[in-house]
């Protein structure tokens, strides 16, 4: 059983927790099942709301987990209905995020299985790299392909983002959770170790 509690939904940079506990963060394309993930991760589907509308998430949530650590939900990017405001505010608040937050050890970039990534996701990968944040690469809701189609669509978004592999995932059967957890244990015990 994992223990995870909400902790707060932040809209400004003055919300966010200053425990200063590890943080893994799912970070994504609107509707590419983000917060769908965490709850599969947190063994509870109603930790983190979920919609099939776009935009469900629109502030940054976090949840501890265990009472150790932070899943960080970050509302989804390229939501097409979002307008122009809502934009500019979303990237302002994840900028602040990123490059404010020394305790990320880890984000989950998600990706749809079923479709190419697009300029954002690249994008969002170049930032990540260029700010040095650790990035782990999940291509989500492969319960909806095939064997054979989910092999392709693996070589096919690596080759996009010029990786040697990523994990297919899904929150519908937890494809994938396993390697999941296995690296976000990892990314903390990696942070507890620079400590001493
Ligand atoms: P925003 O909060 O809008 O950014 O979206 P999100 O990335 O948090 O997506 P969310 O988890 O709300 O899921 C969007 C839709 O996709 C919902 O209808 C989910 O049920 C569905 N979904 C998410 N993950 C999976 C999956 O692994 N398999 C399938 N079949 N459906 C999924
Ligand atoms: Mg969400």
């Amino acid at each position: 059983m994992i223990q995870a509690e909400f902790v707060i939904s932040a809209v400004s940079t003055s919300d966010f927790p200053r425990e200063g506990i590890p943080e893994i963060v799912f970070a994504g394309r609107s509707n590419v099942g983000k917060s769908s993930l965490i709850n599969r991760l947190a063994g509870n589907a109603k930790l983190a709301r979920t919609s099939s509308t776009p935009g469900k998430t629109q502030s940054i949530n976090f949840y501890r987990i265990h009472g150790a650590f932070f899943f960080v939900d970050l509302p989804g990017f390229g939501y097409a209905k979002a307008g122009k405001f809502a934009v500019q505010q979303w990237k302002k608040l994840i900028e602040k995020y990123f490059e404010n937050r020394p305790t990320i050890v880890l984000v989950i970039q998600l990706v749809d299985s079923r479709m190419p990534p697009t300029n954002l996701d690249f994008r969002l990968s170049e930032w990540l790299a260029k700010l040095k944040i650790p990035r782990m690469l999940a291509a989500t809701k492969s319960d909806k392909l095939s064997n054979n189609q989910r092999s392709a669509a693996m070589r096919a978004i690596a080759k996009s983002f010029g990786v040697q592999s990523l994990i297919m995932s899904s929150a519908e059967t937890g494809a994938g959770c396993k390697e999941i957890w296995k690296q976000v244990l990892q990314a903390i015990a990696v942070l507890e170790s620079a400590k001493g």
